[in-house]
């Protein structure tokens, strides 16, 4: 039996599930997350914790809570934990990838062709009551997208399947990065694996799909931006600090790129003084990737069984540090 914090709200289910495997849990049934302060001393006596990527679970969390065994975090990406400081300290991390690769792609691919075909505009427009007249040549004129050049920049679970989606319903030529070459997704969807700037000047759409890390954080600048296409796109599913926001705002003010979808951003929740006001070929969401009922159900699911092997003493199934099962018997 342990201690388990869950810091924000998650949903009944998951904490029941925690409950009836006879841990001690503290439920913050919220939606706000903690201060840091807040979230160091309730975290004092926690051997595991059910954190959301919005909580940061760095060096001074890691300190307050010398009986931490297991962080189980709600998300795929998990730039909000010191993932080095934790194993450090013999603490176990896992993250909830697979879950949500097919319901981020979808979104991914729903805010490319809502850019490509303006589609946020267009809503505005019709409520607006401005549709007079059928044009030929309309001021909402669009992108096509089929038979296209789609850039996957990170081509991993998620950015493998915006590759598919793209290759196999859009009939578009797939270009990515990624660190090493990924064959079987190139003999699957003749994607060819390119340099950055390659990609950058052959893509019609480009698809951010890397974590966040030291290497990528602002990878997108304008001097990136600019070497994009006039008519490209860009589309950020990723995490925000990738892009810079206030140098894309530059870049779709001043037409050096075409447009841009956003799901994550730079300072979230807020978004760069400007960008709100910046109503043409421009779409942004609430980082809404994997926000359908099912797949956030099946990740607070994921978290869950995570964290309930590592406490057992068992490799947690998606554990990012599972040298560090057993250390503590050693
Ligand atoms: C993740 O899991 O990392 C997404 O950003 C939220 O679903």
């Amino acid at each position: 039996m342990a201690k388990v914090l869950v810091t924000q709200q998650i949903g009944d289910e998951g904490v029941q599930k925690l409950r009836e495997a006879g841990h001690v849990v503290t439920y913050r049934d919220d939606t706000e997350p903690m201060t840091p302060a807040e979230l160091q001393t309730a975290v004092r006596h926690s051997e595991g914790l059910v954190c959301l990527l919005t909580d940061r679970v760095d060096t001074a969390v890691l300190d307050a809570a010398p009986n931490l065994k297991m962080i189980a975090n709600v998300a795929v990406g998990y730039d909000n934990i010191d993932l080095a400081a934790a194993t450090q300290r013999g603490v176990l991390v896992s993250n909830t990838p697979d879950v949500l690769t097919e319901t981020t792609a979808d979104h991914a691919f729903a805010l490319l062709l809502a850019i490509a075909r303006r589609i946020p505009e267009a809503d505005a427009f019709m409520r607006a009551d401005k549709y007079e007249k059928f044009e030929m040549f309309p001021p909402l004129l669009g992108l096509d997208v089929y038979g296209k050049t789609l850039g996957i920049v990170g081509l991993g679970r998620i950015g493998a399947a915006v590759a598919r989606r793209g290759a196999l319903g859009f009939g578009m030529k797939v270009l990515y990065t990624a660190t090493e070459a990924k064959t079987a997704v190139e003999q699957e969807l003749g994607a060819e694996r390119v340099t950055l700037p390659e990609l950058l000047r052959q893509s019609d759409f480009v698809s951010i799909n890397v974590p966040l890390t030291s290497e990528t954080r602002h990878l997108f600048t304008l001097d990136t931006l600019r070497q994009m296409k006039p008519t490209a796109c860009l589309i950020n599913t990723a995490r925000g600090p990738i892009v810079k926001e206030a140098d894309l705002l530059t870049a779709l003010r001043e037409g050096i790129i075409w447009g841009a979808a956003l799901d994550v951003f730079e300072d979230e929740p807020r978004m760069v003084s400007g960008l709100a006001q910046q109503h043409e070929r421009l779409v942004v969401a609430p980082h809404l990737g994997s926000a359908t009922g099912e797949t956030r159900r099946k990740m607070v699911d994921t978290a869950v069984t995570n964290l309930l092997a590592g406490l057992s003493g068992q490799t947690p199934p998606n554990a990012l540090n599972p040298e560090i099962v057993g250390q503590a018997d050693e």
